[in-house]
């Protein structure tokens, strides 16, 4: 009898587990689902390439219930990969926020991660200030803490070809795993992988299945969070430009009444909104199928067992090809090349097959460059140009149509005022393509065409659900704040502002504030410029200044405002001022950022290092808010 062989492993790994296979921990901090796809999609691949590791994809809130868990756990880990995701203001994602506060706050942690090798892979969008600023604190983080960076943290970039990122960020990973999950007797060479298309077990219904629809409209939920969003109707609805515009921007309010949704001054609302039912026929016409097809997707087999292979994202409920076209499919943004796959995966013109293949791969990558992404091409407009690519359902939702993502509005009311609605300020999104197709913008489009409670009993609803945020007035309102909020970016400074005159009706004392708006023409766009007067008159607002950028010459806009009031700034600051920025992050909140860098440095006679750091402190310490977009 052959004694039993006994592998030794490469190196000395006492957290071995599951009979000797060594562990690999992948975590996600998610938004809109690319960060968690990106994991799975690793770790499919993984687990294709070394058979003898075992491979977790983690939430990185699922992970630990508290601080001391994320401590005990992390400690006990090995090999992790963590994909993060920046979005907002250098923000963490929703569910990874309770992580990164506990990781990057605190007392200092020492050298405590010595036994974790790890790699990091960002996402960002590098139009933005804070280019993928998780990723790259987390990476540091890890290294300053002991852990051992196995690859450079990989810096995907949304604005142009994220996919492309990760796809040259995991060739370096690949070389590092041979190394570490290869058994020295492994002899077999690492056979390049293909990711598998994947896709959903779908199942056929004769007739609706209507308790599990109604199931997913019921509002019985004790917690409404992006998973359960909240039924809310539309109770008004406003244009608040003026007929001479040519562009168009809505008020709206949702009736959140006997609904349990409750929400602070400042916060953030998602609304999960529908296709537009144009958008809807034309995705029914290429997808082939009668559109009261009814269905359901499923991510396990039959007998229950999970689907190999698959990284899917999770189902939606049963319904007819109709409801899942407007709600659960986004159709309009430019397809991603696994999108192109699939579709090429299923032409049944070999020729068709053979473009969407080319366009997908590194030689088509000007190609897709070009006439992808810097064209705007949709989903739509792909599809109609390869007709012959017609996936079954289940391929269709998994793998061609990313999920429909809720919008997030910054809300322009205060529960002090308002407590039953949450107002929305959504300008509308109306833009010709380079490739000559109209874009409307899916929500903005919803609000505009919205029919509301004062027209119609029967108005229109949406799922929505509240997003904390920190964009907060002082907890001492004596404390003196500063605004500044062109074009829709004043929807949260509405909300301030009724705050602080329901604070002041009700007898208490306001420090003093200042607001600069910009707008284009006030015959225009002045929005709400009645109640921002009636704040002015009230001493809710002690000062309101309005930037005009298409009345005279020259473009006036808030910051020229700001360099006027440069020692008004300065005096309300040193007085301990919060700060507050909202709107467009890609031009206004940069030149803003710039402006009050020079303003600080002017006015309080620092030269230029000094100055940002008085602007840094006053980030750290919480009085340079920013809400943007
Ligand atoms: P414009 O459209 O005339 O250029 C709200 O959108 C207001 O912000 C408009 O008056 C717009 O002016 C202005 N705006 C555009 N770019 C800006 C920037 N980089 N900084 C500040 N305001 C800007």
């Amino acid at each position: 009898l052959e004694p039993p062989v006994v592998v030794v492993p490469k190196r000395v790994v006492e957290e071995e587990v599951d009979d000797g296979k060594k562990k690999v921990t992948v975590f996600f901090g998610t938004q809109t689902g690319t960060a968690e796809g990106f994991a799975k999609a690793l770790v499919e691949e993984a687990k294709a390439r070394y058979e003898k590791a075992v491979f977790k994809v983690i939430d990185l809130d699922d992970y630990a219930a508290d601080d001391e868990e994320y401590e005990e756990k992390l400690k006990k880990e090995s090999l992790a990969f963590f994909f993060l995701a920046t979005y907002g203001d250098g923000e963490p994602t929703d569910n990874a926020a309770r992580f990164y506060k506990w990781f990057t706050e605190g007392e200092e942690k020492g050298e405590w991660l010595t036994k974790l090798q790890y790699g990091v892979f960002g996402l960002g969008n590098r139009q933005y200030e804070h280019f993928n600023k998780i990723a790259k604190v987390v990476d540091d983080g890890l290294t300053e803490q002991g852990a051992k960076r196995l690859v450079p943290v990989g810096l995907g970039d949304d604005d142009q070809c994220i996919e492309d990122d990760f796809t040259a960020w995991k060739e370096l990973v690949w070389p590092e795993l041979d190394q570490l999950l290869r058994d020295e007797d492994d002899t077999t060479v690492a056979t390049p992988y293909t990711a598998a298309v994947s896709e959903y077990r779908v199942v056929f219904h004769d007739k609706p299945d209507m308790f599990a629809e109604d199931q997913s409209m019921t509002n019985g939920h004790a917690v409404h969070d992006a998973q359960h969003p909240c039924r809310s109707n539309v109770a008004v609805k406003k244009e608040l430009h003026t007929p001479e515009s040519d562009r168009s921007c809505t008020h709206l309010e949702f009736d959140i009444s006997n609904t349990g949704l409750t929400y602070e001054t400042g916060d953030h609302v998602g609304v999960y909104c529908e296709n537009l039912s144009e958008v809807v026929d034309e995705a029914e016409r290429l997808v082939g199928l009668p559109p009261d097809t009814y269905f359901s997707v499923h991510t396990d087999n039959e007998d229950g067992t999970p689907l190999s292979g698959a990284s899917l994202p999770p189902p939606f409920p049963p319904c007819t090809l109709r409801k899942a076209l407007a709600c659960y499919a986004d159709v309009l943004s430019s397809p991603k090349k696994s999108a192109l796959l699939a579709l090429a995966a299923h032409a049944t013109d070999p020729s068709e097959a053979d473009r969407l293949k080319f366009l997908a791969s590194p030689a088509g990558k000007d190609e897709y460059s070009q006439w992808i992404v810097a064209s705007h091409r949709s989903l739509l407009e792909v599809m109609e140009a390869f007709p012959s690519a017609k996936p079954p359902l289940g391929v269709f939702f998994a793998s061609v149509a990313p999920r429909l993502q809720p919008r997030y509005y910054s809300i322009s009311s205060s529960p002090k005022m308002a407590p039953n609605r949450i107002h929305v300020t959504c300008a509308l999104v109306y833009e010709k393509t380079p490739a000559g197709r109209v874009h409307k913008g899916v929500c903005s489009t919803w609000m505009k065409n919205a029919v509301p409670m004062t027209e119609n009993q029967d108005c229109s609803w949406a799922p929505v659900y509240v997003r904390t945020s920190n964009f907060r007035l002082p907890s001492d309102p004596t404390v003196p704040v500063i605004m500044i909020g062109p074009g829709t970016g004043l929807a949260p400074f509405r909300g301030f502002l009724q705050e602080r005159l329901a604070l002041k009706e009700a007898g208490t004392e306001l420090g003093s504030s200042v607001l600069f708006f910009g707008c284009r023409n006030r015959k225009v766009d002045f929005i709400y410029e009645n109640e921002f007067n009636n704040f002015v008159e009230s001493g809710a607002l002690s000062e309101l200044i309005v930037a005009f950028s298409r009345e005279g010459p020259t473009k006036e806009y808030v910051q020229h405002k700001m360099s006027e009031k440069a020692s008004d700034i300065w005096n309300l600051l040193s007085e301990g001022a919060y700060l507050y920025v909202c709107g467009d992050a890609k031009g206004m909140a940069k030149d803003v950022h710039r402006t009050l860098h020079t303003i600080v440095q002017e006015q309080g006679s620092l030269d230029s290092s000094k100055a940002e750091l008085y602007v840094k402190d006053l980030q750290m310490s919480g009085r340079y808010l920013r809400d943007v977009w």
